[in-house]
């Protein structure tokens, strides 16, 4: 415990901005295939309470936009339990081939992109 700090409270006031920062990874929003997926460490870590394992164990490199080098980032991959589908599979959280917009969120009340070169 740091004696400098009055209460805990106070404390927390001051290192949280600073910890919450520099804890995880921000943002991340995909550009390919398509452009526009949002992924929020705030929602995943903070709100829900994920820890770091459950997706850097395997699943994903500590270094945004990495997984959209590889060709097989796409809804089949996710839909097989891949990616964000290891979890986005209807158990453990809503299901990769539903609510499109809450992932896709450039085109949100307007469905995915449509077309284009898939
Ligand atoms: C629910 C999944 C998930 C959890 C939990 C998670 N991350 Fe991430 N993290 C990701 C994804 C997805 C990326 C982007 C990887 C990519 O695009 O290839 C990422 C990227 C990062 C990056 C790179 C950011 C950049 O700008 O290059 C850092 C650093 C990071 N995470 C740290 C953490 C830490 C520390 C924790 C635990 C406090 C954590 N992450 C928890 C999914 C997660
Ligand atoms: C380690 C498990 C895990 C991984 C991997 C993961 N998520 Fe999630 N995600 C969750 C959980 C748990 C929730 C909250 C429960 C729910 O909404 O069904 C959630 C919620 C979300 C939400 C919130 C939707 C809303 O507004 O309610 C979005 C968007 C989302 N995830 C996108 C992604 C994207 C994009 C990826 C891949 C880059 C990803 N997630 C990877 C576990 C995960
Ligand atoms: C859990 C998050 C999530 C949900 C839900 C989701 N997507 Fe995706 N989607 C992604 C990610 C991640 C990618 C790959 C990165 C990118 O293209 O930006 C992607 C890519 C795509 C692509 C381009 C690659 C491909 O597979 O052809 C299309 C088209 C697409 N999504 C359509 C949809 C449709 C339609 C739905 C709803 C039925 C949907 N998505 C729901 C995360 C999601």
């Amino acid at each position: 415990m740091n004696k400098h700090c009055a209460t805990i409270a106070i404390c927390l006031a001051i290192a949280m901005p600073a910890v919450a920062a520099e804890n995880h990874g921000g943002d991340v929003v995909y550009t390919k295939p398509v452009k526009s997926v949002l992924f929020s460490h705030k929602l995943h870590v903070e709100e829900k309470g994920l820890s770091c394992d459950m997706c850097h164990a395997r699943t994903f490199d500590m270094q945004a936009l990495k997984a959209q080098e590889n060709a097989d980032f796409t809804m089949k991959s996710l839909v097989e339990g891949k990616y964000c589908g290891a979890c986005h599979n209807g158990t453990m959280a809503f299901a990769s081939n539903t609510r499109c917009a809450a992932c896709h969120t450039g085109v949100k009340g307007g469905g995915p992109p449509r077309g284009g070169k898939h």
